[in-house]
């Protein structure tokens, strides 16, 4: 008898209390919706009030997800989960999110690979099924971004409508400097239950994942780290060290020769085709990246889903939201075969074949 493949029995999402428009943001720096929508294909996103943590989204979502798969808490035998934004340095969200949901002393795995840390996440979730480790495995791929922005409370105040205050140019000139990367992320998180299918011929089908540590330094976050004594500065601060550095043209580029190349991999592997992708479902780092995948695959507008236009990038979020979204709405149906790939700051990259 054939071994039964892993398979998605439940799903949900939560994003950040706050909708932020483009326009809300130009009013701390020097963009514009017309720059943000552009460029990227973003219009807005969520951001979480202060203090609620990646850990809590993600125990939301959890909770959620549980739901719609009708599954208990005492029945999760396993927990997985993917962020690059933890509450704290160390230990991970995982066993905090354990403990929330009251899920018993079960093995709880952190996971860091950025924006593939839900394909990276999503094999190791299969493998764990399929040898037989766990039947009911709980995987959360969550972010909260604000904290990396290097914000006054005033300007957050602004951003989000509370303050109708004017920031000095100086402050504004500060924020303008970090504009590349701060009008481009979200928070939220994604969550889904998964175990074994009682039908062989559905579930997940193959992986193919890379990783190149060349390039490291094309997006990072230099500091807070442990090249450093202390760990954490003051002046690492006062410079801005401790926001992600990205040179956007050397990760777009990356982004769409890797991700084309790494679902053709994935198809010849499960003896499959590209044209057998009922849809793909790509990371949400940037629309103009993931059009550019598409016409590389040559995949007609009905067999792609895109949603960055509402959340901007949440990371290890975007492909659970998407795909959530699209069950939800009956794009998926039982049977298509769905094509996960992302590329991200490591870097790592992959994708991943699942029969629905
Ligand atoms: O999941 C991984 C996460 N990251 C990514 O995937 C990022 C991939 N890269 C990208 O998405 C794009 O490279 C960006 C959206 C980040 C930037 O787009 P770009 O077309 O590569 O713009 P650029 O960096 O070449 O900047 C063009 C101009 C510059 O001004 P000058 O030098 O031409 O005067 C920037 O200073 O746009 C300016 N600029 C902005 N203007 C208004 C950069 N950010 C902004 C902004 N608003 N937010």
């Amino acid at each position: 008898m054939a071994q039964a493949h892993t398979r998605i029995l439940g799903t949900s999402f939560v994003v950040g209390e706050h909708c932020v428009k483009n326009d809300a943001l130009s009013k701390i720096c020097d963009t514009s919706d017309e720059w943000i929508r552009e460029r990227s294909g973003i219009e807005q996103r969520y951001y979480v009030e202060e203090g609620v943590s990646t850990s809590e989204l993600g125990f939301r979502a959890s909770q959620k997800a549980l739901e719609d798969a009708k599954v208990s808490p005492q029945e999760i035998d396993y927990l997985v989960f993917a962020t690059m934004t933890p509450d704290y340095f160390f230990p991970g969200c995982g066993s905090i999110v354990q403990a929330k949901l009251g899920l018993g002393n079960i093995p709880a795995l952190d996971l860091r690979q950025q924006c593939t840390g839900f394909i990276y996440g999503l094999q190791i979730c299969d493998a764990l099924v399929r040898a037989g480790m766990a039947r009911r495995l709980l995987f959360i791929g969550a972010e909260v971004h604000t904290g990396f922005m290097p914000w006054s409370k005033k300007a957050v105040e602004i951003i989000l409508g509370r303050s109708h205050e004017e920031l000095p140019k100086e402050e504004r000139d500060w924020n303008t400097k970090f504009r590349d990367r701060t009008v481009l992320f979200g928070d939220a998180a994604g969550a889904m239950v998964l175990g074994p299918a009682d039908d062989p011929s559905r579930g997940l089908l193959g992986f193919a994942l890379h990783s190149d540590g060349s390039k490291v330094e094309s997006l990072y976050v230099p500091s807070a780290g442990m090249a450093y004594r202390p760990y954490v500065s003051e002046v690492h601060c006062r410079e801005g060290r401790h926001v992600p550095v990205m040179d956007g043209r050397t990760v777009f580029k990356m982004a769409v020769s890797k991700m084309p190349e790494v679902v053709r991999e994935v198809c010849r592997l499960a003896a499959v085709t590209v044209e057998d992708i009922d849809l793909l479902i790509a990371h949400q780092a940037n629309l103009r990246i993931n059009e550019a995948v598409q016409r590389s695959l040559g995949l007609p507008d009905s067999r792609v889903y895109n949603n960055i236009q509402r959340y901007g990038n949440t990371t290890a979020a975007t492909i659970p939201i998407a795909y959530d979204e699209c069950k939800r709405s009956g794009r998926i149906k039982p049977g298509d075969l769905l094509c996960f790939a992302g590329l991200g700051a490591g870097f790592h990259w992959g994708a991943a074949l699942m029969r629905e």
